[in-house]
């Protein structure tokens, strides 16, 4: 879906030919060719955003370029077009989604109305992503609706550092975006937390934690409790053997350079994203 964003913006606006022109806010003067977008995996909600993501091979690193010229026209959001899907696919990619709402829900232009959007996503997506993962019906459809929703949210307030560094991994060891995203985003609510007031606690209640009585810190560890044990249920790995100690200059400023980096709630620089990519060692 990306691909096809990337090419139909530039069919259309043709001074944009090198895509690598297009990263960041792009200034381009006309929409896209009329695009219908179909997903077939239940993570990116690239049917509905603003973004799409595109990896620069030769430099290592993957962009983001950010257009409200590159929204399809229609979205055709179908259960069954993801029912195909294996197991590490489905985990992967509703831990992306996973990640698109807790960053909405706690990125700087976070507001009421994608956090309505962004807090319903993480409840959908707590509740069924296991049975996604065991290919029922009712989970397959409970994570087409919750990567939509948060989606739609998402697009319109931006993410934070867990998808900074999950593009640069994904450009450097090729892994999986969703897999990068669900290894990055435990650690990165921990940096975060002291950032968040109480939104960490709707966190943990959306995701099903009883929180009465819970002072801050509690709530706190619950919501990135909850989150690992997500993960670990659907069978994602926590720690990257590709990663090398050599990598982590170009790995960090990579990240700290990506377009999300500014959204992130706390304020960070290239030695703490170097830390942070220490922890997946
Ligand atoms: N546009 C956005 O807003 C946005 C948001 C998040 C991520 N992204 C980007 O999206 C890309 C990842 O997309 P993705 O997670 O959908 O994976 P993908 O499109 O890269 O697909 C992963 C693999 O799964 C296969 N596959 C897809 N659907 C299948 C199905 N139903 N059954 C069996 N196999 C299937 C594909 O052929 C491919 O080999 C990354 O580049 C990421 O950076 C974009
Ligand atoms: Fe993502």
């Amino acid at each position: 879906m990306d691909t096809g964003k990337a090419i139909g913006i530039i069919v259309n606006n043709p001074e944009f030919a090198d895509v690598r022109s297009l990263e960041g806010v792009a200034p381009t003067k006309n929409r896209t060719v009329f695009t219908i977008a179909v997903p077939t995996t239940a993570g990116t909600a690239a049917e509905a955003t603003i973004n799409y993501v595109i990896t620069d091979v030769e430099k290592k690193r993957k962009f983001v370029c950010v257009d409200v010229n590159d929204i399809p026209d229609v979205a055709i959001v179908d259960p069954d077009m993801m029912s195909s899907m294996p197991k590490g696919l489905t985990a992967s990619t509703g831990m992306d989604a996973l990640t698109h709402a807790i960053e909405g829900y706690t990125t700087k232009a976070a507001w009421e109305l994608a956090d309505c959007l962004n807090l319903k996503a993480i409840e959908l997506i707590a509740k069924n992503l296991r049975g996604a993962v065991q290919n029922e019906d009712a989970g397959r459809e409970g994570m087409a609706l919750g990567q939509f929703v948060t989606g739609m949210a998402f697009s319109n307030v931006g993410l934070g550092i867990a998808h900074s560094m999950a593009h640069t991994l994904g450009a450097v060891y090729d892994t999986p975006h969703g897999v990068a995203c669900a290894m990055m985003l435990p650690i990165v609510m921990e940096y975060n937390a002291e950032c968040t007031s109480e939104k960490f606690k709707d966190i943990a209640e959306a995701m099903g934690v009883d929180t009465t009585g819970m002072d801050q810190a509690a709530y706190r560890q619950a919501a990135i409790d909850a989150v690992r044990k997500l993960s670990v249920d659907v069978g994602i790995p926590t720690k990257l053997e590709a990663l090398r100690e050599e990598d982590l200059d170009f790995l960090a400023e990579s990240a700290f350079a990506d377009a999300c980096c500014p959204g992130n709630p706390r304020e960070t620089c290239v030695e703490d994203l170097k830390n942070l990519f220490r922890k997946l060692m």
